[in-house]
């Protein structure tokens, strides 16, 4: 058997389980999703955002790229933060990295590595933010998952300046963006930084 056709395999054991344990599931999840939050993870195929987080199938939208960046212009991420905050009202958007991170160790070194480094430039900014803290750390590692952290809470930082997000807060109070960084040894979510949405200003009648 193909390594490939063990998935769609295994995929049938899956949807006859969530079958038996609940008879309506899908017919359920096939009409409506109405998913709290919106995750932004690195694409990383150790960091399963379902898996970590135990939820299941409309509990989370979902969008993964390389070192999980939130870039201003990066439509596929803008339509996503859209659709998520303005249509199906997330309460909360979790921007996740992770220790170990390979995207965020290429973006420490001058090598290069093809179309990769236009989207690594990103990453290049915020090293070069804070590089004297990081580069008096001595273990590689520990310097990559410094700098993980940091691009975390810019990448928080980023999306609460995007307009779906600045909208959203002009009208309610939400969506609440949680900045998360993920263990690959232990499988521990941390908490790195988060912006609660601003207490609305009280409006004033100009007599
Ligand atoms: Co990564």
């Amino acid at each position: 058997m193909h390594s490939f056709e063990k998935l769609l395999l295994e995929n049938k054991a899956w949807a006859a389980e969530k079958v038996m344990d609940d008879p309506a599931f899908f017919t359920r999840l096939a009409h409506t999703q109405t998913p709290e939050f919106l995750w932004i993870g690195c694409s990383d195929s150790r960091v399963p955002a379902n898996e970590v987080t135990g939820t299941q199938p409309g509990e989370i939208f979902v969008h993964r790229n390389i070192a999980n960046m939130v870039v201003k212009d990066d439509l596929n991420l803008l339509s996503v933060l859209e659709y998520a905050v303005m249509h199906l009202k997330v309460k909360h958007i979790i921007v996740c990295g992770h220790y170990g991170c390979g995207g965020v160790k290429a973006a420490m070194t001058d090598k290069s590595f093809g179309i990769l480094d236009h989207w690594l430039s990103n990453i290049k900014t915020v090293y070069n933010r804070h590089r004297d803290e990081i580069d008096e750390i001595d273990d590689p590692e520990e310097r990559a998952n410094l700098l993980a952290e940091y691009n975390v809470r810019q990448q928080v930082i980023n999306i609460s300046e995007t307009i779906p997000v600045r909208k959203a807060w002009d009208q309610e109070q939400r969506p609440h963006i949680h900045g998360w960084i993920y263990g690959l040894s232990d499988g521990i979510l941390k908490r790195v930084y988060d912006i609660k949405p601003p207490v609305p200003e009280p409006h004033y009648v100009i007599a």
